[in-house]
């Protein structure tokens, strides 16, 4: 059965906040120092039959959009490409010139996926997530790839 996107609606709150705490560790992420609730943001799904296989959440602030949380259950079959192509779409019908997004330094696979999407690195945070860890303490101190976690890498693509 092929997939659907859809955005999201108020109906899909309390799956979205369950797919935020399992896979963030809370209903709340901290980003650039800021307590966001993706749940409570726009944003779409990825649904194959009955099942949610892909979500991205987002919100724009001026001429930028930021894409808060990405998640794919069906790596590697283009979920992941399909959600930020439509996070573009939005963000240009909402007449942003960019889009950004924060992720942290052991997160090599998103790098590598959001480089090759036109988007770069425009800011490191050296420590920032170990602040965050502070308020949040959740977040994990290595990945599962080894890697400390400490650092914010934004990315920014321009798009209009
Ligand atoms: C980053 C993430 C969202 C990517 O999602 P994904 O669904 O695997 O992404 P895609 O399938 O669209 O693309 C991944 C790779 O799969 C391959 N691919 C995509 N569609 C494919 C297809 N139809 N057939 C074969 N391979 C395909 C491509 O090689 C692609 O790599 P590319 O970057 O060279 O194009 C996913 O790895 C994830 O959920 N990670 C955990 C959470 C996370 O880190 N989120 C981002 C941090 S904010």
């Amino acid at each position: 059965m092929s997939k659907r996107i859809l955005p999201l609606d108020s109906a899909d709150f309390e799956q979205v906040k369950e797919i935020i705490i399992k896979e963030w560790g809370s209903d709340y992420v901290i980003v650039h120092g800021d307590i966001i609730h993706p749940a409570e943001l726009p944003g779409y799904k990825v649904m194959q039959d009955e099942k949610l296989v892909g979500l991205v959440t987002c919100m724009i602030k001026g001429q930028e959009c930021e894409i808060v949380t990405l998640n794919s259950f069906q790596k590697g079959e283009g979920v992941g490409d399909a959600l930020m192509k439509k996070v573009e779409s939005y963000a240009l019908s909402h007449q942003c010139s960019t889009c950004m997004l924060v992720t942290t330094n052991d997160n090599l696979n998103a790098l590598g996926f959001y480089q090759r999407r036109g988007f770069y690195i425009s800011e490191v945070r050296p420590g920032a997530v170990d602040e965050a860890r502070k308020v949040k303490m959740s977040i994990p101190k290595i990945a599962e790839n080894g890697i400390p976690i400490r650092d914010e890498i934004t990315l920014v693509k321009q798009i209009g």
